[in-house]
């Protein structure tokens, strides 16, 4: 699988979001990026919980990506949730309870995951593989759009390509995301979050015949 998905924090100032993520589903985009922050893990803050049964009902899948310090609280109220996708950043967290929240979302039946920012190691998160449906890459330092993707994100997806653990993995890429790079991320992933740049991007379709599969 390799689907591009649209990220919810490039509408957040749009007064007609349903409108516009109808339109964005009629031009093929099947899956939305729902990113929450706490104003503590992150400065910004973002979505809490809202449109998530509007976005469904429309058609799309949901994966979540908690920018978040109190994961146990945020997987709880998320986990009740008609979503698809959820996961957490690992940065401060410690092992146990890092595990003990994969095993709880995955007992709801929803794939579950850990994010991870630029700068934290594939070999840290090792440990986690068999607990996780998908891994989130940032690929820009987390807490809001419109960034620009960090290079040295290349070698790290290389390495998880080459990474046993992960085989079986989502990889799921989030930050900096446009048409001068999609092409060349598109081999190592298999979901692309795009904000800024998919928001207003005029030939989404063509963009999905060439990266999607
Ligand atoms: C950043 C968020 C991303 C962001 C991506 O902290 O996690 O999902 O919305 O937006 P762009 O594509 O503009 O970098
Ligand atoms: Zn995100």
């Amino acid at each position: 699988m390799r689907k591009i998905e649209l990220s919810l924090l490039a509408l957040m100032n749009n007064k007609n979001i349903i409108n516009e993520l109808e339109r964005i589903k009629n031009n093929g985009i099947e899956f939305i990026h729902y990113d929450v922050m706490d104003g503590q893990f992150v400065k910004n803050t973002a979505f809490e919980g809202e449109y998530i049964d509007e976005i469904k009902k429309i058609g799309f899948k949901i994966s979540v990506h908690l920018m978040v310090k109190d994961i146990s609280s945020y997987v709880d109220k998320f986990i009740n949730k008609n979503i698809d996708y959820l996961t957490f950043h690992i940065e401060c967290q410690n092992d146990n309870v890092i595990i003990e929240q994969l095993k709880k979302i995955r007992e709801k039946g929803i794939k579950a995951g850990i994010a991870i920012k630029p700068f934290t190691k594939i070999f840290d998160v090792e440990k986690f593989a068999e607990y996780i449906d998908i891994l989130t890459v940032m690929s820009v330092e987390p807490g809001k759009g419109g960034q620009k993707f960090i290079p040295n994100t290349f070698y790290k997806l290389i390495e998880l390509k080459n990474n046993v653990n992960f085989k079986d993995k989502v990889i799921q890429i989030d930050g900096g995301i446009n048409n001068t790079n999609i092409n060349e991320i598109k081999r190592y992933v298999n979901l692309i979050v795009s904000g800024s740049f998919l928001a207003s991007y005029d030939d989404i379709e063509k963009l999905i015949k060439e990266v999607e599969e």
